[in-house]
Order: structure tokens, then C-alpha cells, then sequence
């Protein structure tokens, strides 16, 4: 009968307790992640850029250094471009458009980052060409990796 009384109280007090003391929540650990290009950088031509991915194993994104808008820094971004504007200056931005967030792609005819989701348009230097959007797209802090086809980029994993 005690150990009857004992399950009882076990199991209706556990919805209550699991209420009160949550399992932590899922952490973020900064880290740099290593992004392996399609191109290699030393190849990319002025007025070419490179689209990545962040890694999904484990889940990971980029962290945003600058930016306005949509964007601001520490904002996170899970996907980029490496770009050589057209004076020949290479960069790393997040793919989001700082409109509202939508991913950006290259125009390759035009040399301009076009965003499809309301028609904002930017120089490969990441400033505004047309908006709607006001605010230039915002860098990601990256540094050469041991290769010309491997970049290293300020980033988290997530939910480790
Ligand atoms: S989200 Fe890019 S123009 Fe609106």
C-alpha cells in the first residue's frame, strides 16, 4: 500500500517538478567555422562571388559583424557570399537582405546582390544600390583558412 502511495506521488509530482526546474536550455558556443568553397579564392575574378552554407553538422551559423536594418551585429546568418567587388576587393558578407531578412543572390550580368523578396539591390561593395532596403548588407568576420579553397568564419554552434 506505502509503495502504491509512493508510484502515485512520483508520478503525479513529476509534470510539476519537470515545471519548476526545466532542462537547461540548448547553449551556443562560439567558435570559427570552417567553410570549404566551391571556387577556389585565389580564382574568383572582379565582379565574381562565391556562395556558402554554413555547416549543418554539427548546426551551426555564421554571427553577423555589422550591418543595419534586418541586420545588426551579433545577428545570426546561415549563409554567405565571398565576393571580389569590381575594384578587386574581396569581402565575406551574410547572404540576408537587410530589408528583412530574405537571401540575396548574385546577378551575375549586372554585378549587383539582388534580393527577391521586394527588389532591393546592392553594389558588391555591400552598399545600397535600390531599396526598399537603407542599410548596407553586413560583413561576416572571416579569415583565410590553410588552402585557398577553405575560408574561416566567426560563427556558433548551435544546440550542442
Ligand atoms: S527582404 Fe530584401 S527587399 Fe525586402
Amino acid at each position: 500500500m506505502a509503495g502504491l502511495l509512493t508510484a502515485t506521488v512520483v508520478v503525479g509530482a513529476a509534470p510539476i517538478l519537470v515545471f519548476l526546474w526545466p532542462a537547461p536550455a540548448r547553449g551556443q558556443k562560439k567558435t570559427t567555422l570552417k567553410v570549404s568553397l566551391a571556387t577556389p579564392i585565389t580564382q574568383l575574378a572582379n565582379g565574381d562571388a562565391i556562395k556558402f552554407d554554413a555547416p549543418t553538422s554539427p548546426n551551426s551559423a555564421f554571427v553577423m559583424a555589422d550591418g543595419g536594418g534586418d541586420n545588426a551585429p551579433g545577428d545570426l546568418a546561415f549563409g554567405g557570399f565571398v565576393v571580389k567587388d569590381l575594384q578587386g576587393n574581396t569581402n565575406v558578407f551574410a547572404i540576408n537582405c537587410s530589408h528583412l531578412g530574405c537571401s540575396i543572390a548574385l546577378n551575375p550580368d549586372a554585378k549587383t546582390f539582388d534580393c527577391p523578396c521586394h527588389g532591393s539591390r546592392f553594389h558588391l561593395d555591400g552598399t545600397v544600390l535600390h531599396g526598399p532596403a537603407a542599410d548596407p548588407l553586413s560583413h561576416l568576420t572571416w579569415k583565410q583558412g590553410n588552402d585557398a579553397t577553405t575560408i574561416n568564419v566567426d560563427g556558433l554552434i548551435l544546440g550542442f
